[in-house]
């Protein structure tokens, strides 16, 4: 095996791994060479028949060439193990620059998006969120709000009782009491944070209310905005004006008409209901000056048993309350036709009626529509 023979050996192994192009073929070229039966190892074998020096000369040489191929194929294989991981990392890289798909899929529900308005003027006017159970008690409920147990308001309300073995769900004290029910309004909550903090209060209640209804205009759960205000002097000039205000702000009207009328609930002394004015049109309703009226909440100042049944002063403080209904703010407003829709969980109904997402109603940025 002469001196020119291992050259071109070399120059043969190391070409081909230089040229090897994947893993697969760089190690076709390892198994070439020094696998069993490769040409290195092959000579290696042959070394036997060799004697004396020329074995000795020959074994190094040939463990020198060993080296150094090996050594070829382990920095050809780093290399094409760095390109692969380029090559992978530039087809996976992300713009993070890029502006968000402007077909963003989910849409916000006309009762989420009523909640956050209404939740958005009153807080610019400094009221804050509360919220209470879903599972009431009848204290709480009726008894409280001075509606006693015999007042046909009860019966009009059409109340869902928990029989016993439901109570589970109740925190606490509703637990053991009689009379555990889905409350038929937010106005419990007026009591529950009467009860746990003191005046002044400004508080906007949102959610969920029940009652054993189901037509047209009536679903079993519907949604309420319940608002509370106490302090030492507020009046119905104060119960005017914020709902007067909230009414231009809600339906964007800048001059809506607002009437007051005189009406009755057994919480609030004096009571109204309010209207705004708007137009009958051949498509809907139009909100603004027109020639007829609709209802939009109930309202009035705090009648003196309801503080005084909280443990509040009615000779030292005074407040007003109101209360609307969410579908049907959010039906006027968006010329939603039908409340049942509201709970079918129709996609094509979402995708008409919902809101985008990002789009997050403010006093400043817009209320949406
Ligand atoms: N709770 C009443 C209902 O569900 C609505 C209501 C009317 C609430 C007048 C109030 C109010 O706070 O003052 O029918």
């Amino acid at each position: 095996m002469s001196a020119n023979d291992l050259d071109a050996l070399r120059k043969e192994i190391i070409d081909a791994a230089a040229a090897a192009q994947s893993p697969q073929a760089l190690d076709s070229v390892r198994v070439g060479a020094l696998g069993k039966k490769g040409k290195i190892t092959e000579r290696m074998k042959g070394l036997g028949k060799l004697d004396g020096d020329a074995r000795k000369a020959a074994g190094q040489a040939l463990n020198a060439l060993k080296n150094e191929v090996a050594g070829a194929i382990e920095a050809r294989k780093a290399a094409l193990e760095d390109a692969a991981l380029d090559a992978r990392l530039a087809t996976e890289s992300i713009d993070i620059s890029l502006p968000i798909r402007a077909e963003a899929q989910g849409r916000v529900h006309p009762i989420s998006q009523a909640t956050d308005e209404v939740v958005s003027i009153f807080g610019e006017m400094g009221f804050t969120v509360a919220e209470g159970p879903d599972i009431e008690n009848d204290w709480y409920n009726f008894t409280a709000l001075n509606i006693p147990p015999e007042h046909p308001a009860r019966q009009m309300h059409d109340t869902f009782y928990l029989a016993a073995d439901d109570r589970e769900g109740a925190g606490g004290e509703e637990k053991d009491q009689p009379g555990v029910l889905l409350r038929t309004h937010t106005s419990p909550v007026q009591i529950r944070t009467m009860q746990s903090v003191s005046p002044p209060i400004r508080i906007l209640v949102p959610g969920r209310t029940y009652r054993c209804d189901s037509d047209m205009t009536h679903t079993p759960m519907f949604h309420q905005f319940e608002g509370l205000v106490i302090d030492r002097s507020t009046h119905m000039g104060h119960l005017k004006g914020c709902l007067i205000e909230f009414c231009r702000a809600y339906f964007e009207v800048e001059d809506v008409p607002v009437r007051f009328r005189p009406s009755h609930f057994p919480f609030t002394e004096p009571s109204a209901e309010v209207d705004i004015g708007c137009t009958h049109t051949r498509d809907g309703i139009e909100i603004g000056a027109g020639d007829d009226w609709l209802e939009i909440l109930g309202c009035g100042m705090v009648h003196p048993k309801v503080l005084a049944n909280c443990g509040i002063d009615p000779e030292e403080f005074q407040g007003f309350a109101f209360g609307m209904g969410a579908e049907r703010i959010a039906m006027l407003k968006y010329g939603i036709p039908d409340l049942r829709t509201f709970f079918d969980s129709d996609l094509r109904w979402l995708r008409h009626y919902g809101f985008v997402p990002l789009e997050i109603p403010s006093l400043t940025g817009g209320l949406g529509g």
